[in-house]
């Protein structure tokens, strides 16, 4: 038996009372001021001298106490470094922006370190004109902002058969959200003519991978940014420094980093990329293929197992996030009672389409065990399944595209466990 049957069974036979848990915060949750309360009385060290001055730190960087809020790896996931994935913490996260240096890294031969100088991209193919251009070419056309998640395929990948990795930074934290500074790839593909019968593209990858998608034409022209800012500064090398394409809603693997060249062309080239890997093994044999869109998905970030409920009974923050390939999440319903009641949570912060959102639930926590469920709702109304659902219609032998309602199980000392129920 695995470890995720374990799990399985274990959170089954758990009876759990949930009866009484109410929204909305009542008791206090401040202490009574006192005197003798050295924290407070007391001159703290770092009152007691000067602090830094502003030489100190030329890019700055988070406080020492803040330490171990970083990316990280699943060891029996990453037998060697440079052709791995690691995580988004995003039990330590907030809002809807995630840090430059906490976004994942999945790159499938290193990070490439280009110099910008050296830097070119080429346009050919089914053109009139075949292009190089500079970085500095490409920061002459018009630029446009923008605030998209990019989600990796494979993000939840492990969980198909059942609970196993305890963290949503290692279940979901194959995510990002950032804004991006860039081009319309329609503009740099417009400067060099696509002929008519150019219906598809090649992005390329200047990494040792050469990374390539066929991306559709339609798509291309539609919303896709050649970018080279994340969150106002330059992107960094490992997410793809100076250029990557910028695939909206899609999954991760199109969004091409260190992009070297675009090849039009009149059909999909079926690379490996999108043959023996990014495809889905159906029950019947079969397999999906050019699945690009990410469904809608949520996750509850805070209590999860590692960000368990750190005080008593009382007034308790739920958070989480939720996005969707397709459009905005207008709705994120929440469960603390393994599904028995759903209630609607609170977003807020921006909703922008195929963006994260943030969403919250107050509640009154009686120190009961809990079963936490968020299920997001996408603007064209689809709705984030179970993940029986999902396996009723995938069967078990897929890795990626698994938008399934995670459970997370909390115990009387507010611990919290990676779960299935059924
Ligand atoms: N582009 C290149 N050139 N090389 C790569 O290995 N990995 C892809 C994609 N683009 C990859 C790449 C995959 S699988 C994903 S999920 C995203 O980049 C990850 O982007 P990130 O590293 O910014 O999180
Ligand atoms: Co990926």
């Amino acid at each position: 038996m695995t470890d995720a049957h374990l799990m399985k069974k274990a959170a089954s036979r758990r009876g759990f009372l949930a009866g009484g848990l109410a929204a909305g915060a009542s008791a206090a949750v401040a202490t009574a001021a006192r005197a003798d309360d050295p924290a407070i009385t007391s001159v703290q060290p770092w009152a007691q001298q000067l602090g830094d001055g502003v030489d100190a730190r030329p890019y700055g960087y988070p406080s020492e106490f803040e330490k171990h809020v970083v990316r990280k790896n699943v060891p029996w996931l990453t037998a060697d470094p440079v052709s791995s994935v690691n995580f988004t913490p995003l039990h330590e996260l907030d809002g809807i922006i995630t840090p430059n240096g906490l976004c994942f890294e999945r790159h499938h031969s290193g990070v490439a370190e280009l110099d910008p100088g050296q830097y070119r991209l080429m346009i050919n193919g089914l053109v009139d004109r075949p292009l190089v251009f500079t970085l500095e070419d490409l920061k002459r056309f018009p630029r446009v902002n923008h605030i998209y998640f990019l989600e990796c395929a494979a993000n939840s990948g492990m969980e198909w058969r059942g609970a196993q990795l305890n963290g949503c930074q290692f279940t979901h934290g194959m995510i990002h959200n950032v804004m991006y500074t860039g081009v319309k790839l329609g503009d740099i593909l417009a400067e060099a003519g696509v002929k008519s019968s150019g219906k598809w593209l090649l992005p390329e990858g200047a990494d040792a991978s050469a990374m390539t998608r066929s991306v559709p034409m339609e798509k291309a022209l539609g919303d896709c940014l050649i970018a080279f800012k994340m969150n106002g500064e330059a992107l960094r090398p490992e997410q793809g420094y100076p250029v990557r394409l910028v695939v909206p809603g899609w999954e991760g693997n199109m969004w091409v980093k260190w992009l070297r060249r675009i090849e039009v062309g009149d059909q999909p080239w079926h690379h490996r990329e999108e043959t023996s890997k990014y495809t889905d093994l159906l029950p019947n044999g079969k397999a999906r293929r050019f699945t690009w869109e990410m469904d809608v998905k949520s996750v509850i970030t805070n209590p999860s197992p590692q960000a368990p409920i750190s005080h008593g009974p009382g007034p308790a923050v739920l958070t989480g996030v939720a996005w969707s390939g397709r459009g905005t999440v207008p709705r994120v319903d929440v469960t603390i009672d393994g599904g028995k009641n759903w209630v609607p949570s609170r977003i807020d912060g921006p909703s922008l389409s195929k963006s994260m959102h943030r969403f919250y639930y107050e509640f009154n926590w009686t120190g009961e065990p809990l079963l936490l469920q968020s299920r997001a709702h996408c603007s064209t109304g689809t709705v984030q399944p179970t993940k029986d659902e999902l396996r009723e219609v995938r069967g078990e032998n897929s890795i990626y595209h698994n938008n399934g309602i995670q459970t997370w199980f909390v115990n009387e000392k507010g611990v919290a466990e990676n779960v299935e129920i059924s």
